[in-house]
């Protein structure tokens, strides 16, 4: 039986972090060892340039993610990892895509019409103001990136699930017209995976700019921790771990056994500043290994252009003949073969 493809993307505009570590990379990584799978992981910087128009930012992006999950130990023989700017083909095989898209499709995306209803709010007449065409068709690539691939399974935030059924139409419409050639693909959620809360209490998100960096020098990463919020319980006092972003973060990493003992402390009065200590240590140590192949990878960007190179090698030995199979199968072919 062949082995059953699990495709994702991480836009390149940010830096990883911890919830981004819990509620992803962590899977994903782990998934890499598993032999009776095939893992496409890319770095979605097309999709970057749709939000992004600050081409350091990109770069830098690309660089931090890449050391990121090689850091981590991504099984690079086993996962095809790759940037999704070095497969041509997925940019073809978009425009093919976009003329069997239907417009009202596009219309329906919850990004498009998130930016349309912000305009009407704010008493915008033209309510296209500040669409790209770019952000009108995010979710054709996107499909584009998954089709390439035939992907089976697609692990993605809950946010990412209309784009998962817009690229089956896309697939079940050309499927349609030209023949059997794309696998309908599936989104898989994770609804166990954890979800932290940043700096402010809020869901940690790089839009909320309350997140913590998954490597940070330590000195820098205990000054954060000391700055998540906490309320006012002073010492001594019986605190709640339900809804505590710092217990919620610790929970994402300790042991259940460990976990059980916290909740003890917490019933007991533990103090914030001594409980904040005890989740930098602990992160900390969990922590410090990958942290120095991470610093390690940064030091030596020639070595993650290798690895990319070669995923990307990996990954055109899937796209090329595929996308030959999908020119021809629209109608572009050699004029010498019948
Ligand atoms: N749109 C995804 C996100 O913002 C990233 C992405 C791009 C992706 N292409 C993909 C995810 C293909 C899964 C499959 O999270």
């Amino acid at each position: 039986m062949s082995k059953q493809r699990v495709l994702t993307g991480i836009t390149t505009t940010g830096t990883p972090h911890l919830g981004n570590y819990v509620g992803a990379i962590r899977l994903a990584i782990e998934a890499s060892h598993a032999h009776d799978m095939l893992p496409f992981y890319f770095m979605a910087d097309y999709h970057a340039l749709i939000k992004c128009e600050d081409p350091e930012r990109v770069r830098q992006s690309s660089l931090e993610i890449a050391a990121t999950w090689l850091a981590l130990g991504l099984d690079t023989d086993n996962a095809v990892f790759y940037r999704q700017s070095d497969i041509p083909e997925i940019m073809e095989l978009t425009w093919i895509l976009t003329c069997v898209t239907a417009k009202g499709l596009m219309n329906r995306a919850h990004a498009y019409k998130a930016a349309v209803a912000a305009n009407e709010e704010s008493g915008e007449k033209d309510l296209d103001k500040g669409v790209t065409m770019g952000l009108f068709n995010y979710p054709i690539l996107m499909a584009a990136d998954i089709l390439m691939f035939n992907a089976d399974k697609v692990p993605v935030g809950k946010d990412q699930v209309q784009h998962l059924e817009m690229a089956r139409d896309i697939a079940g419409r050309f499927n349609h017209l030209f023949g059997e050639h794309f696998v309908l693909p599936e989104a898989v959620v994770d609804e166990h995976s954890a979800t932290l809360a940043g700096l402010d209490g809020r869901k940690m998100s790089k839009s909320y700019d309350n997140t913590i960096p998954l490597f940070l020098p330590e000195k820098k990463f205990r000054k954060l921790i000391m700055k998540i919020k906490t309320n006012s319980l002073e010492p001594g006092e019986s605190k709640d771990p339900n809804g505590c972003t710092l217990f919620g973060i610790y929970q994402a990493f300790a042991t259940r056994a460990e976990v059980a003992a916290m909740r003890e402390r917490y019933a007991n009065g533990i103090g914030w500043g001594e409980m904040k200590q005890e989740l930098f240590e602990y992160l900390n140590d969990a922590l410090k290994a990958p942290r120095e192949r991470y610093e390690a990878l940064l030091q030596a960007p020639d070595h993650i252009e290798d690895q990319l190179r070669k995923g990307a090698e990996k990954a055109r030995g899937y796209s090329v003949p595929f996308l030959k199979r999908i020119r021809e199968a629209v109608g572009i072919r050699s004029m010498a073969e019948r």
